[in-house]
Parts: structure tokens; C-alpha cells; sequence
């Protein structure tokens, strides 16, 4: 299954109203061949003028599968729309901006390494795992900080490192 989420300053009655285009618009900025778009849900953001829309991506015809390259190209614009590299391009005049897009489901998950020195292949390496109950594109560009948070946390010497990656 393939599920995401981003937001959008309309309400539910006003999206819902607009629903086919609005997958179609979708289907424009992330769908590949033999798939289609489906919206799952429109979720009022309480206290404000924003819905959370959830969409999927399936197979079309049901019974296929997408393919590994169509996969592909969805992890690459799912990856870049999620750092905020680009943003879902949706009808400005019914839509507005989108924001805060969000991955939920992704076959094997998608892991994203920020730009780091790599280690020499031949050092002694062990690997911690934890999880930060923030979205991506928030400690995206913050991994140096938190690398040096953490180098002092765990008492590091000057000749050792660290690196981060970080899975969705
Ligand atoms: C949705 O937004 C439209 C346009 O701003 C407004 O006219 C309508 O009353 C709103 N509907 C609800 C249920 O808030
Ligand atoms: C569709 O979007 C347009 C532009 O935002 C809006 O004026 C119209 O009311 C929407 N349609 C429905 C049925 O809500
Ligand atoms: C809803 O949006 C309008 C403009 O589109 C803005 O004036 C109003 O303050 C917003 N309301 C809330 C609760 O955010
Ligand atoms: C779906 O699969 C069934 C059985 O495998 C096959 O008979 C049917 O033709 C397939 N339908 C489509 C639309 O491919
Ligand atoms: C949408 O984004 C563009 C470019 O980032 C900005 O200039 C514009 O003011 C935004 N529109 C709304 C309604 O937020
Ligand atoms: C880190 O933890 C997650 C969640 O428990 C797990 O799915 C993942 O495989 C772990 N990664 C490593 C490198 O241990």
C-alpha cells in the first residue's frame, strides 16, 4: 500500500466539492502509469481553516502491481516533497498551497540519508536505533545539531564520529 498526507487551507464541504479534480491534480504530481489516485480521507484540522487530505496510490487494473520502476519514481517524488525540496503543484485557484506532506505507507519504507563524511570502511562502527516522534523534514535539517547533542550525551572522544540516517 502506498498512503500519504498533506494539508490544504479549504474545508472538507469545499474539497469535497471538488473531489475529481482534486484526484486528478494529484494523480498529475505522483501517479505513474497502471495506478490510480484514490482520497481516503478529508480530515478538518481543528480550529482552523486546514484539511489533512490522506491519499492513496493502487494499482489500476486491481488485480496488477505497479512496477518496480513506477515505484521508484513514487519514492523520488515522495522524498522530495517530504525534505521540502518541491511541493505538490494542485489547482491554485480551488486548492491554494499544499503543506506538510507526510508519507504513512510505503512498501519497505523509505530512508532518507542526509549529506555526511562517510566513514573509513575498515573503522569499528556501532549502530544505535531510536525513534524521534517529529516528521522528517524537521530533523532533516537539523541532524548536525543533534549529532553534537548526542556526541555529548554519550561522552564520545575526539577520535570517534557518528553518522545519522534517518527512516521514515
Ligand atoms: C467552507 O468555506 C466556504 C468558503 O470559505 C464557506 O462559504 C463555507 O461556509 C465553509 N463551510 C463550512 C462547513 O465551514
Ligand atoms: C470548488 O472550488 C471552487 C474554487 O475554490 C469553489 O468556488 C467551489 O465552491 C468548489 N465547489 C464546491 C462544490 O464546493
Ligand atoms: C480562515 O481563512 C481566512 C482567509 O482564507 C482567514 O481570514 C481566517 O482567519 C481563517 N480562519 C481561521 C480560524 O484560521
Ligand atoms: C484479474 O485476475 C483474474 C484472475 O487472475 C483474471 O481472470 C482477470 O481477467 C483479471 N482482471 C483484470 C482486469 O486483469
Ligand atoms: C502560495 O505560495 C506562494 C509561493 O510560495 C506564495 O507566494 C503565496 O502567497 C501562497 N499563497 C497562499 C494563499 O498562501
Ligand atoms: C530500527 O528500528 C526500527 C523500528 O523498530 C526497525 O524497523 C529497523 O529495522 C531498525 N533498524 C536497524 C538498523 O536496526
Amino acid at each position: 500500500d502506498i498512503v500519504a498526507s498533506f494539508r490544504l487551507q479549504k474545508n472538507v464541504s469545499e474539497l469535497r466539492g471538488n473531489l475529481s479534480k482534486l484526484v486528478l491534480d494529484i494523480y498529475a504530481e505522483v501517479g505513474v502509469p497502471n495506478s490510480i489516485v484514490a482520497v481516503d480521507l478529508l480530515h478538518p484540522l481543528a480550529g482552523s481553516n486546514w484539511t489533512n487530505v490522506i491519499f492513496s496510490i493502487v494499482p489500476y487494473p486491481k488485480n496488477s502491481t505497479i512496477s518496480s520502476m513506477g515505484l521508484s519514481i513514487i519514492r523520488s517524488s515522495f522524498m522530495s516533497l517530504v525534505v521540502r525540496q518541491s511541493t505538490l503543484h494542485l489547482t491554485k485557484s480551488m486548492f491554494g498551497n499544499s503543506s506538510s506532506f507526510e508519507v504513512l505507507k510505503f512498501p519497505g519504507g523509505i530512508t532518507i540519508i542526509p549529506p555526511q563524511h562517510a566513514f573509513p570502511p575498515e573503522t569499528l562502527h556501532a549502530t544505535f536505533n531510536f525513534t524521534l516522534n517529529f516528521p522528517i523534514y524537521k530533523v532533516q535539517d537539523r541532524t548536525d545539531e543533534l549529532k553534537d547533542q548526542m556526541k555529548k550525551g554519550l561522552l564520545l572522544n575526539s577520535n570517534e564520529g557518528m553518522r545519522a540516517n534517518a527512516a521514515l
